[in-house]
This record gives C-alpha cells, sequence and structure tokens, in this order.
C-alpha cells in the first residue's frame, strides 16, 4: 500500500518502477551499488553482493539485473495494481494535446488524485558497539521520471558516504541538488572539521540554497528551493543529527536506549513546495 518507494511505489514515465540503492562499510572504506535496476524487490541486497562479491562499486541497468539473476534473486512486477492506477491517471490527464483521453470514470480513490509528484527514499546509518560505521541509502527515485534517471541514492558521495575515521551520512529528496552539490560527503568532511551532525547537516542545507539561487525555475517568489531535501549524520562518537531545508522533517534514531521519532533542524518555516 506504500507508494513512496520499492515495491509499489510510483514508477517512470512509462509506468515501470526503477530502483536505486548504494551500501557503503565503514572499516574496510568499501562501497556497493545498483541504478536503474528493474523488477527487484531489494536494490539493497544487490548493492551489497556489488559490494563483497566483485570489484566494482556500481552496476546500472541490464548489467545490475543481470548480476541480480546470477545472485538467484527472483524478478517480479513491482507496480501493484495501485501504483498502475495511479500512474495511468497521471499518463491520462497530463496532458490535453497527446493521444491519451482523460478516464471517463475514475478508479483512483479521491485521495490519490492530487499525486502528482513523489521522492520516497530511506537511508539507514549506524555505528555498532565495536565502532564499525555502516550506512544504506534505497529509493524508487522520482516519481513519472525519465527512464534511465538515477538519482543520487546510489552514487557514493551524494546519497551516501561513511568514513570510519569520522562518520556516516545520507540524504533523501530531491536527488538532482545533491548530485550536483555531493552533499553526504561534505557532511561527513565538515565532521571532520569539528562541526556535530547536525551543524554539518544545516552547513550543506545552506551550500545547497545557495547553488539553487542560481536557477530562477527551482526557486519561489522568496528565493527559495521549491523542492525538499534532507540530511541525516552520525559520527563516530554516536552524535547524531539531521536538518532539512523546510520545517517538518522527522527522523527515526536509536541512542542507544531509546528508539524514537525526532523533529530535524531547518533552514525555514514550511510553504507549499512543488516538489
Ligand atoms: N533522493 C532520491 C532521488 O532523488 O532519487
Amino acid at each position: 500500500d506504500d507508494m513512496s518507494v520499492g515495491y509499489g511505489g510510483l514508477p517512470n514515465e512509462d509506468g515501470v518502477v526503477e530502483l536505486d540503492s548504494s551500501g557503503m562499510y565503514g572499516p574496510t572504506h568499501t562501497a556497493g551499488a545498483v541504478a536503474a535496476l528493474r523488477n527487484i524487490k531489494n536494490p539493497s541486497k544487490v548493492a551489497r553482493l556489488v559490494m563483497e562479491r566483485t570489484d566494482h562499486v556500481l552496476l546500472v541497468g541490464e548489467g545490475a539485473l543481470k548480476f541480480a539473476r546470477a545472485h538467484g534473486f527472483k524478478e517480479e512486477d513491482l507496480l501493484t495494481e495501485k501504483s498502475r492506477a495511479v500512474w495511468l491517471r497521471w499518463k491520462e490527464t497530463m496532458s490535453d494535446r497527446d493521444n491519451w483521453f482523460p478516464p471517463k470514470s475514475d478508479s483512483v480513490p479521491e485521495e490519490l488524485r492530487s499525486v502528482m509528484s513523489t521522492h520516497g527514499t530511506i537511508n539507514c546509518i549506524a555505528l555498532d558497539a565495536a565502532g564499525r560505521l555502516a550506512g544504506v541509502t534505497t529509493t524508487s527515485g522520482l516519481s513519472w521520471k525519465l527512464s534511465g534517471r538515477v538519482g543520487d541514492s546510489p552514487i557514493i558521495g551524494a546519497g551516501l558516504y561513511v568514513d570510519n575515521d569520522i562518520g556516516a551520512a545520507g540524504s533523501t529528496g530531491r536527488g538532482e541538488a545533491n548530485l550536483q552539490t555531493c552533499a553526504s560527503f561534505r557532511i561527513v568532511d565538515f565532521m571532520g572539521r569539528g562541526m556535530t551532525p547536525e551543524q554539518a547537516c544545516l552547513k550543506v542545507c545552506e551550500v545547497i540554497v545557495a547553488k539553487t539561487k542560481l536557477v530562477s525555475r527551482l526557486c519561489d517568489d522568496r528565493g527559495l528551493p521549491k523542492f525538499g531535501l534532507n540530511f541525516y549524520a552520525l559520527n563516530k562518537k554516536g552524535e547524531f543529527g539531521a536538518a532539512c531545508l523546510y520545517q517538518g522533517g522527522s527522523y527515526a534514531a536509536h541512542d542507544g536506549v531509546e528508539n524514537k521519532l525526532r523533529d530535524a533542524a531547518y533552514l525555514y518555516k514550511r510553504r507549499e513546495r512543488n516538489r
């Protein structure tokens, strides 16, 4: 039922779910990733095998699928009836200048009719009692994306970065902005220069805003990004934090005593955003 990510997530513009994922293991400073992978429910497991069973870091598209098949992953259609119906409605109502007529009777529930564009990503970073850091980021990316579009999640340094001497960071939200700033790498670097995880995440949010101001189509009437982007960080001491461009973000963190949802820091008050 969850249309934000993975199985049942909203597909690309052709109605196909394409998944991106990366993993990184601190003690060996090794990484594995897959991008634009179709028909495999758990891309993070394939990414881990790229790290553990090959001399490569990133496999994409048909090559990633071939590798997953070789490791016995079962192929399945990741589009559910619900996500197919929402995609078809989007396709049919996108334009009145194409050959797709709008639906006569709408099979899509009212609350889903306004679903226009979503990101759905999960980033998880962890530190164990032996001081080992690791992380994973996994996503079906941006809905209605062009076939073959790869976001930040499988790109080491963008959607995920781990340095066992310093800390780990990851991201969710508009991947294009992250790809253009290598944000996770920067967060870890900022932590290495003495910032707390939250300070480092906020600092990178400021960088994103400054760079986005250079592209007017991405800015609202205040000159601020129309999109959302969120960062999560953890340092070698087990301190953690998160920050978003806009108010309202939360993240789950286990501090060794309890696991709970916490408010993320932010730069700006929430306002309606396009993406
Ligand atoms: N951050 C996920 C994506 O843009 O694909």
